[in-house]
């Protein structure tokens, strides 16, 4: 798998998902499907995208002791989906366990992804609630460098950190960057942001992008936008 988009479908039902993907009928994008759809419609709504041909990146983000995670990551397997994730905080067993839970009877599996520090987390939060005191870009590369040693593929960070992980852990391991706005569009909740031109450059694997495109006049246009600055 190359560069690419990957759409946020942050929604709450299936109807709303299958309106605002019946929108597409040239290209099919990569598609994110988060807690919120999961949750509301189970795995039937991971298959029915699926079967429609579009990639899937499941962003469930577990995080449990390494037999709960190994079986459930078992579980998803089989749900045929291309990148899922995990929490890198839950240490290298559980990463492990999860790679070891998610591997086929054939050797293939899903690409394994590690959330680092989550962008809700500064660095006061972190001190305070988790006793975290280490300066929060070395937490981030510290959590990566686990995750790349427990043999993931890469990790979920800000376009703005995708370059030390590169230098860092090597252009092999994958960054996913959320945080993606057109120059003349809205930021909404996102604090760090860079267009998909500037993630594009400084060398990110895939952007995930939502509002920018679920929430754009038209979403088709935007999607084909991004698609023409980050992969073109
Ligand atoms: O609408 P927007 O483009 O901000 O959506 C970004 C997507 O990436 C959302 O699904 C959000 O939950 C996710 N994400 C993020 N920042 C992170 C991790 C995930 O924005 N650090």
């Amino acid at each position: 798998m190359g560069k690419d988009v990957i759409v946020a479908c942050d929604f709450a039902s299936a109807e709303q998902t299958f309106a605002f993907l019946d929108k597409f009928t040239g290209r099919k994008p990569f598609v994110k499907i988060g807690m919120e759809l999961y949750y509301a419609e189970g795995p039937a709504i991971v298959k029915e995208i699926k079967a429609r041909g579009h990639k899937i990146f499941l962003d469930l983000k577990l995080h449990d002791i390494p037999n709960t995670v190994k079986k459930a990551m078992a579980v998803l397997r089989n749900l045929d989906v291309d990148i899922t994730n995990l929490h890198a905080a839950g240490a290298t067993a559980m990463m492990q366990g999860a790679l070891e839970g998610l591997t086929r009877e054939d050797g293939t599996r899903p690409l394994l992804i590690a959330v680092t520090q989550l962008t809700s987390t500064d660095q006061e939060t972190m001190e305070r609630d988790i006793l975290i005191r280490e300066p929060i870009d070395q937490v981030v590369m510290h959590y990566a460098k686990t995750a790349k040693n427990a043999g993931l593929d890469g990790i979920v960070c800000s376009p703005l950190e995708a370059a030390k992980v590169h230098d860092t852990c090597g252009k092999e391991f994958l960054t996913i960057t959320p945080g993606v706005r057109f120059a003349d569009g809205e930021v909404g909740d996102q604090k760090r942001v860079m267009t998909p031109a500037q993630a594009k450059e400084i060398g990110s694997d895939y952007i995930v992008v939502g509002r920018p495109i679920t929430a754009a006049a038209d979403p088709v246009a935007a999607y084909e936008r991004c698609i023409a600055e980050f992969c073109d």
